[in-house]
């Protein structure tokens, strides 16, 4: 088969297109011909092996040594179901379904095996291929976060980063669960982020949120520029900082932080449940969660979309299909 494969760290153009042997599904196991696949900020990391401040010896270990442990990347995939190992009754052969390889990795190949109890749901009908595999990164990121800082009815969210997969996915969520949401973006994504529901809209080129007067029961950064320090004072009493991309001095100050207003950071990597994408093809189809997608390229085209994403200024997901069965429904 077909796949993309980062032998070593760099820039889009290290990736080379390989063939590989098509692996076979083993007992409990699946295997589904990927029709889409989405290229996200993982990918980005994997590839590139940039490491947040403070964690850069610490790379060979976490993510291997010289290069990504996993070759092929990709960390989403929507497709159809090809082959099924021994004791697997919850799928069949030919059914359409997204999955979520989260950090194991694989779906930027034409085929990839999944475990049947996995992260593996059946796709929202609605939806195309290349629609609903916008979903599972930003919507699994940005659910485990919001789970994390128990979000409330009623609560004030700040989401930093708001245009981006995981900024669009909590905009969404926050909504869902009953939260007053305030998105921080550039002027360019003040309507899309309307549109996903935010009752208020700060344009970071214009206003500094964290000096402003306006206080949030939880911000949600997903930018990385927001540590504990810079927006202590804008976080109400019992306050949480939802920090996606923390440095080590934020991670391994998380367990300090309290004091008398009783403030908590939460950081370190999302969790990668079953559960969680079963509820965001729910929401989905309920169409309280909707795909966001910058740009969407043949597969051939991986580097071009990897420069979208490199970019840091992507707006949700960036997609590249595989078939051209990937616009259809079915
Ligand atoms: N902890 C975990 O387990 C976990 C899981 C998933 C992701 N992450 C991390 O979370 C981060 C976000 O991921 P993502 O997929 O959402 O990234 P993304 O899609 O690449 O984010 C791009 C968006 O960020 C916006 N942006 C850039 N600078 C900004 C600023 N100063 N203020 C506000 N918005 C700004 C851009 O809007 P403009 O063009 O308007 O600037 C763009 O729309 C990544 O660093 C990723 O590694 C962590």
């Amino acid at each position: 088969m077909k796949a993309v494969f980062v032998p070593r760290y760099g820039p889009p153009e290290v990736i080379e297109f390989r063939e590989v042997p098509l692996p076979s599904p083993g007992a409990g196991e699946l295997r589904i011909r990927v029709l889409a696949a989405a290229v996200t900020a993982g990918d980005w990391r994997l590839r590139s092996g940039l490491m947040p401040r403070g964690f850069g010896p610490l790379r060979g270990v976490a993510l291997g040594f010289g290069g990504p442990r996993k070759g092929i990347l990709g960390t989403d995939a929507a497709g159809v179901i090809d082959a099924v190992g021994s004791g697997v009754s919850r799928f069949q052969v030919g059914d359409p379904v997204l999955a979520f390889p989260g950090f194991a990795m694989g779906s930027h190949a034409e085929f990839l095996v999944m475990r049947a109890n996995g992260c593996v749901a059946p796709k929202p009908a609605h939806l195309s291929f290349e629609d609903a595999v916008a979903l599972p990164f930003g919507g699994m990121t940005a659910l485990d976060f919001l789970r994390r800082g128990k979000v409330k009815a009623g609560e004030r969210v700040l989401v930093n980063g708001a245009s981006g997969n995981v900024g669009a996915a909590a905009v969404q969520i926050s909504k869902h669960l009953g939260a007053h949401v305030t998105a921080v973006c550039s002027s360019n994504n003040a309507d899309l982020v309307g549109s996903l529901g935010a009752d208020e809209v700060i344009d970071y080129t214009r206003c500094d949120f964290a000096a402003g007067k306006e206080s949030y029961d939880v911000v949600l950064d997903c930018v990385g520029n927001a540590p504990y320090p810079r927006v202590k004072r804008v976080l109400k009493p019992h306050g949480r900082l939802l920090a996606l991309l923390a440095d080590l001095s934020t991670l391994l100050g998380a367990a300090f932080v309290g004091g008398k207003d009783s403030h908590r950071v939460i950081a370190g990597p999302a969790s990668e449940r079953a559960v969680d994408l079963m509820t965001i093809t729910e929401l989905a189809e309920q169409g309280k969660f909707r795909p966001v997608i910058d740009q969407r390229f043949p597969f051939e085209r991986m580097v071009d979309a990897y420069r979208v994403v490199d970019s840091g200024r992507k707006k949700g997901s960036v997609i590249v299909w595989l078939d051209p069965r990937a616009s259809l429904h079915q």
